[in-house]
């Protein structure tokens, strides 16, 4: 199955990712790496992390998890509402499979991330250098520290410093891990194709896909 990655930009050294709702900073650069990374991709959201934003992320099948069947799903159609976090996962693979992408991204919040912690093969984190916040949503996840002799799970494969701008409140480092060991996701055919009410739909719209994009090498075939 596609891989899970997450991104999530948190405070150093709170950890604190939200503050009512919302981010507690402006750090435009993030945003536009954050849309670059997406791009094109599956993202898996927390229905509040959704009312955060306001509307669905552009060029991106936005998943969105939710008990309950949420109102704002008549005011934007094409988002897709999860019940639960294995709906989430395989809405997730089908459109990742159908759109030929290897990877989708959990997108946050801070009860999403956790829900989904034990999937997620790789993760960009943004640490940013903003001192000490209060904040009611969190990221906790501790990558350890090698220089401290820690043992991690995660090893780092990228790090990144970007500097206080304009339209950058603060410093912050963008640090890509992945897990040591991936966790390797399966799906029997039988549950692809009996779970999913509209794969009818899906399956015509990957023909049409495949008429007008043949598939690439590298890329996931839907019958691979
Ligand atoms: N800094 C970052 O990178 C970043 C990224 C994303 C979000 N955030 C911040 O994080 C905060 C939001 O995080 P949050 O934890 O409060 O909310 P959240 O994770 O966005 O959404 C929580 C909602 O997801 C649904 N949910 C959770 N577990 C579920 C499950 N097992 N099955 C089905 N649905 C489930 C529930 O919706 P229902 O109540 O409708 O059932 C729950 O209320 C905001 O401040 C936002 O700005 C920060």
């Amino acid at each position: 199955m596609p891989s899970a990655s997450s991104i999530v930009a948190r405070s150093y050294p709170d950890k604190i990712i939200g503050v009512d709702n919302s981010l507690p900073w402006h750090l435009r650069t993030d945003l536009q790496l954050f849309k670059k990374r997406t791009q094109g991709h599956a993202v898996i959201m927390g229905r509040k992390t959704f009312e955060s934003i306001g509307r669905p992320l552009p060029n991106r099948t936005n998943i969105i998890l939710s008990r309950t069947e949420p109102l704002f799903l008549k005011s934007f159609p094409s988002l897709k509402w999860a019940q639960n976090p294995e709906t989430a996962l395989l809405l997730a693979d089908i459109e990742s499979i159908i759109s030929g992408k290897m990877q989708f991204f959990v997108i946050g919040g801070d009860q999403i991330y956790k829900v989904f912690e034990p999937y997620i093969n790789t993760i960009f984190v943004t640490d940013v250098f903003c001192g000490n916040i209060n904040g009611d949503a969190k990221f906790e996840l501790d990558f350890g520290d090698p220089l401290a002799g820690e043992k991690s799970e995660w090893i780092i494969k990228s790090e990144e410093e970007y500097p206080k701008t304009d339209s950058d409140e603060y410093p912050f480092r963008v640090t890509k891990y992945d897990r040591r060991k991936p966790f390797h996701r399966y799906r029997s055919k039988e549950e692809f194709m009996g779970r999913v009410p509209n794969f009818d739909v899906l399956l015509e719209q990957y023909e049409v896909r495949l008429k007008l994009e043949p598939i690439e090498e590298g890329q996931l075939d839907f019958f691979e």
